[in-house]
């Protein structure tokens, strides 16, 4: 019997995102003679900054983990940046470690584990499938943010969920990331930006590998806010590839001052918005058969 609607092959249409995103952020910056390959290690310090001035707000990701988590409870933070939601679980968890591939964003997380005194987190330096060896196997297992760039979804997700006793939690944006929404990309390279898989990919391929997983959103401000133009453009440099051509940093300096303006505090923002994000998860052992 011929189907009227040809099943769509997710795990297959989530490597086509990203192959066509990341093909595109690296033509960009290979015109700048550069590569993407420490893409973290140049945006950790304003990853930091941004996770600062979001912390001010109440963090729905963590709300979603701790109506389940336990005080006896492992957890192992895939992908944890600089550490936020690291730190706001070890105060909640029997022990907690963190994973990333990036030393410069460890180096602020190592910061704030000293400065907090906090004795029950580790820290893997490492990225995940590949270290998951390096790890040990906890209750709850979770990752935010972490997502968009990986190619082989399956072998994450498969290791991700073959990682934990109890739980996996994934947090992610329902949309395309703010500072595409607002055309940055396009003021400065002229064409639009190709798009990235959000949440709703991820439990579509959730489902193909025999997982119905649970979805929780929550609206969020968007929280970043800046100095001053020169702040900005530290900002959105690297995720907009713009290097050192003069044209481009010129544009980029363009759009950003034609959409910021100036809050009562002196300091720079978008116009306010709220922002859906989403909390995916499921009890483990849920994804069916093998690679
Ligand atoms: C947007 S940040 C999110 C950090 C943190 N989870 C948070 O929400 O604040 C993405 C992080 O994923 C890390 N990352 C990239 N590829 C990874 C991989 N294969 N395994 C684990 N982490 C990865 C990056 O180094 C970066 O720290």
């Amino acid at each position: 019997m011929t189907e009227l609607v040809p099943p769509i092959d997710y795990i297959q249409r989530w490597e086509d995102l990203i192959r066509a995103r990341r093909v595109q952020h690296d033509a960009a910056c290979a015109a700048q003679g550069r590569t993407t390959d420490d893409y973290w290690a140049r945006r950790a310090e304003g990853f930091r900054k941004f996770v600062q001035e979001a912390g001010k707000q109440a963090d729905p990701f963590i709300d979603c983990i701790l109506k389940e988590l336990r005080p006896d409870d492992s957890v192992l933070d895939v992908g944890a940046g600089t550490g936020r939601h690291t730190v706001a679980l070890a105060r909640h968890a029997k022990h907690v470690t963190a994973l990333d591939p990036s030393a410069s964003m460890l180096k602020f997380l190592r910061e704030d584990i000293g400065s907090q005194g906090l004795g029950n987190v580790d820290v893997i330096n490492g990225g995940w499938p590949e270290a998951a060896t390096n790890a040990p196997r906890v209750d709850v297992i979770i990752s935010a943010h972490v997502l968009y760039p990986i190619e082989d979804v399956e072998s994450f997700l498969r290791a991700f969920d073959g990682h934990a006793n109890r739980l996996c939690f994934l947090h992610l944006m329902t949309g395309q990331p703010w500072f595409d929404q607002i055309q940055l990309w396009e003021s400065v390279h002229g064409e639009a930006r190709r798009p990235q898989p959000t949440y709703i990919d991820v439990v579509n391929v959730l489902r193909q590998l025999g997982c119905f997983a649970n979805v929780e959103i929550s609206w969020t401000d968007m929280p970043r806010s800046f100095e001053d133009i020169d702040d900005a453009m530290d900002r959105f440099m690297e995720s907009i590839a713009v290097g050192e051509d003069e044209g481009k940093v010129a544009r980029l300096r363009k759009g950003l001052l034609e959409q910021l303006a100036k809050t009562p505090e002196g300091r720079l923002a978008f116009p306010h918005r709220r922002y859906p994000l989403a909390t995916v998860w499921w009890e483990t052992g849920a994804l069916s058969g093998g690679a």
